[in-house]
């Protein structure tokens, strides 16, 4: 039996479509949104539904064997797990943004919030620039605009928050997008499965990719 973590909502429906595809259906989780565990004995697979943030989790501890994860979740968080295949799919960046005409005084130390710390203090590490790092879990865009924070340091995906936020992007720090991570054991010992599934996945992937061009 195969475990899989996907992350709830939409970006996980659009991932267990590819899964399906690639040999591993489990019809039932499309008839129930309350339930968390699905499970098709048959094609030898179970998923579960976790918190985006989670899958990473579940996986390193072999509560699952694989998984879909962002790239700013193992960045930030950096699991011990392998990271197999980029799905081209939740594609997102990692930016700064501020309000509109704000110019860095190099002079002062720049408060940054952010739920990302570590992505935020690597990257600005990297230019040699003093922060104080202000950690919040949510609705980042608000820092800026009370005076909590000069930058944040956040996902931006349609830009639509910032937006209505009054702020925009002056930076991108990386960008982002779902990954196939494993966890190390697992990834031994179901390697048929786990190869089976990138193997297909990668066909998937390549298939969509060449439909844009
Ligand atoms: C993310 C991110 C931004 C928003 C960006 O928030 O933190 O707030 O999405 O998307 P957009 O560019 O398409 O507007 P999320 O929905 O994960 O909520 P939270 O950070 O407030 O918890």
């Amino acid at each position: 039996m195969l475990n899989v973590a996907l992350p709830k909502g939409r970006l996980g429906e659009r991932v267990y479509s590819m899964f399906e595809k690639a040999g591993f259906p489990c019809p039932s989780i499309r008839e129930n949104n309350r339930k968390l565990i699905f499970e098709n004995e048959e094609a030898g697979v179970r998923y579960f539904w976790v918190k985006p943030s989670d899958v990473a989790i579940y996986v390193e501890r072999g509560a699952a064997d694989v998984g879909v994860a962002g790239k700013d979740i193992l960045l930030e968080y950096r699991p011990d797990v392998y990271e197999l295949l980029d799905l081209k799919t939740g594609k997102c960046r990692m930016a700064v943004a501020a309000r509109k005409g704000f110019r860095d005084d190099m002079n002062r130390t720049l408060r940054v919030a952010t739920k990302f710390s570590n992505i935020a203090g690597e990257y600005y590490s990297g230019l040699g620039r003093d922060i104080d790092i202000i950690h919040l879990n949510g609705s980042i865009e608000i820092a800026p605009i009370l005076g909590l924070s000069d930058v944040i340091v956040d996902i931006v995906e349609t830009g639509t928050t910032l937006k209505e936020n009054d702020l925009e992007v002056i930076e991108t720090v990386i960008p982002i997008s779902a990954r196939l991570i494993a966890n190390k054991s697992g990834f031994k010992f179901k390697s048929e499965q786990i190869e089976r599934l990138m193997e297909s996945l990668s066909e998937q992937i390549e298939f969509e990719e060449s439909g844009k061009q």
